[in-house]
């Protein structure tokens, strides 16, 4: 995720940005500027890769001056590259900016520039807020950001300076973060604790709709109407290492943790609730096109392919178009037939995978059109394919997934949407499908709020070597996806079973020591996998289920139950999913498991 920093000082302001920066390099980023002001003019430095590459290029020459700020980027819009890196500045170069988050109305704020004689170098939403800033600019900062964010709807922490006001620094956020660090003589603003931490412990935490005016003489907060807000001043009692993981034991837990967001931020600007479909423009492809495929491929590797399954569920039952999920690594060995009627779609976190990207390239080179569902802006499979959507779940630094495997699927649900409409989905089901979308991210924080269930569940697991996970419908894949995550990072073999599927042999496995974990929301096969619960009950098995509100016929039966809220049917695995990544999690804990590096694993395989 971008990291921002800010500073308004006694003290040359370059080194201290570059060294705030660096203590942000945890967060993920692929290029890094900085912009100091001084009596002559704003100067900015900026550079693709990483922060090295910077500190290479301003070595010798730092920039002069006391006040500044910087910022890590990780793409969202356009290329990590050097222009698109931050700072951007406006159109007369006079006002530069820092920005994490996305501006969801850009486009039209760019058109509408770009008619008054506008012109952009960059295809970041940044540049267009600078532009806005600037365009409204009458000798007072504080007043032309306010004026600018009334305007721009999504989400912002900005940090603005200006070389006709070589004393202040503004500063804003909503949704996301942005702290202002109080020292002596000296202040600051942060996206991250951590990049503050060595020179002061006193904070105010920003909050959304705020805006702060640091100059010489201190710091001012007002509102986007520029009344004042007073804000209490805090102190910081977390250790450096601890700042990083935002206060989580594991970058996992954090991960897993933060999915209320990087949901909202996968559907965010997609969804088009008048017309009941999905925008997802990024495929490159029209409605027609989209539904004149024969049919579709989907290939991925682990919990990407687990969420391409779920995808073909969904794409099958809404869109009514004929999907095969392959193993990325198989298909590319086989002879696939695929040809200019197929659209194969890659699924890929990382967009780095080996057999993922030679699986693309496969497919194209058989005349396929190809789509990428990537979370890592820039990477080569996003690079590589015809269109696709990026996940925009924020930097995943655990390697076991989480939070990209529940983007993953909201993907698959966005393109479902778009292809379910043009071909047999009713505009009152597009509606209630994207109403069922929007209430996920509160779904999952209601989950998340209970996670000390889900350790006590984890109790349950002491001394186990093995397990079975059992799902059926568009919850077998959770099964697969639940039963992953366990062996991975807690090292217990677990199997993922399609609940039915179990009578035809690993139901020979069970006995009182085989801890069973069903995935039994209430939904069209409620009936059936009652009855595999049953079955299992019948052989001494132990039963952890995941049911719905309420269910208490399966909480009855089994020995232990964690509920989730109620969803459309095919939905539910974004739910589903959330108290199996827990569960792990909290086992692999219990067993003193190094949960974000677990053995033999690499969190970006691109070696066959
Ligand atoms: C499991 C896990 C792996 C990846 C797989 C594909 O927790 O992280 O199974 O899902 O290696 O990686 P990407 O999605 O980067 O292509």
């Amino acid at each position: 995720m971008c990291g921002i920093i800010g500073y308004v000082g006694p003290r040359p302001a370059a080194q201290l940005l570059l060294d705030g920066l660096k203590r942000m390099e945890y967060r993920g980023y692929d290029s890094a500027g900085i912009a100091v002001v001084n009596g002559t003019g704003v100067t900015i430095e900026k550079a693709a890769g990483k922060l090295s590459q910077l500190e290479e290029l301003v070595q010798g020459r730092l920039p002069k001056g006391t006040l500044g700020i910087g910022h890590t980027r990780w793409a969202t819009h356009g290329a990590p590259t050097s222009t698109n890196a931050h700072p951007h500045t406006d159109l007369l170069g006079r006002i530069a900016l820092i920005h994490n988050g996305i501006i969801e109305n850009a486009g039209a704020i760019r058109t509408l520039l770009e008619k008054r004689g506008h012109t952009f170098r960059s295809e970041t939403d940044t540049e267009v807020l600078a532009h806005l800033v600037g365009s409204l600019y009458q000798g007072d900062l504080e007043e032309a950001v306010a004026a600018a964010l009334r305007e721009v709807d999504g989400a912002y922490g900005i940090a603005v300076v200006s070389a006709d006001e070589p004393d202040v620094l503004v500063a804003a956020r909503k949704g996301s973060p942005l702290i202002v660090g109080v020292g002596d003589g000296e202040w600051f603003v942060a996206s991250d604790a951590s990049a503050l931490l060595e020179h002061t412990r006193s904070v105010i935490y920003l909050d959304d709709g705020e805006m702060v005016v640091l100059n010489r003489q201190g710091y001012r907060v007002r509102d986007l109407q520029v009344r004042r807000i007073t804000k209490a001043v805090n102190q910081i009692e977390w250790d450096l290492e601890t700042i990083e993981r935002g206060g989580y034991e594991h970058f996992m837990l954090k991960e897993i943790f933060e999915q209320p967001e990087s949901l909202a931020n996968t559907l965010r600007g997609h969804l088009l609730d008048e017309e009941g479909t999905a925008r997802v423009t990024g495929i490159n492809l029209s409605d027609d096109e989209l539904a004149g495929f024969d049919r579709v491929v989907i290939t991925a590797c682990g919990t990407s392919w687990h969420s391409g399954l779920i995808g073909e569920y969904m794409l099958e039952e809404l869109a009514r178009m004929p999907v095969e999920v392959e193993y990325a690594s198989e298909f590319r060995y086989r002879n696939p037939v695929v040809d200019a009627a197929t659209l194969v779609i890659g699924i890929s976190q990382s967009g780095e995978t080996a057999d993922t990207l030679a699986a693309l390239r496969e497919a194209k080179q058989r005349g396929a059109r190809t789509l990428g569902l990537v979370n890592v802006v820039g990477s080569t499979i996003a690079r590589e394919v015809q269109g696709g959507t990026y996940l925009h779940a924020g930097p995943e630094v655990g390697v076991a997934s989480t939070k990209a495997f529940t983007s993953q699927v909201a993907a698959l649900a966005l393109i479902t949407l778009r292809l379910a409409r043009r071909r047999s989905m009713s505009i009152l089901q597009g509606r209630q499908f994207i109403q069922a979308l929007r209430a996920l991210p509160d779904q999952i924080q209601r989950i998340l709020d209970k996670a000390d269930e889900v350790r006590q569940l984890a109790t349950l697991f002491e001394g186990k070597r093995n397990a079975l996970y059992l799902g059926r419908g568009v919850n077998f894949p959770v099964a697969l996806e639940g039963a992953l995550k366990l062996k991975e990072i807690s090292y217990i073999h677990a199997e993922g079973y399609p609940a039915a599927e179990m009578k035809h042999g690993p139901i020979a496995l069970i006995d009182e020591s085989m801890p069973v974990v069903v995935i039994a929301p209430r939904d069209a096969v409620h009936a059936k996998i009652v009855s595999n619960i049953e079955e299992v009950r019948a052989r001494g098995g132990r039963v952890i289920a995941i049911t719905s509100d309420g269910d208490g016929e399966i909480a009855r039966l089994a020995e232990a139950t964690f509920t989730i809220p109620e969803t459309l049917d095919l939905l539910t695995p974004i739910l589903s999913v959330i108290p199996l990544q827990l569960f792990s999690y909290y086992v692999a804990v219990a067993r003193g498991c190094n949960v974000d590096q677990p053995r033999n694993l690499a969190k970006s395989v691109t070696v066959e």
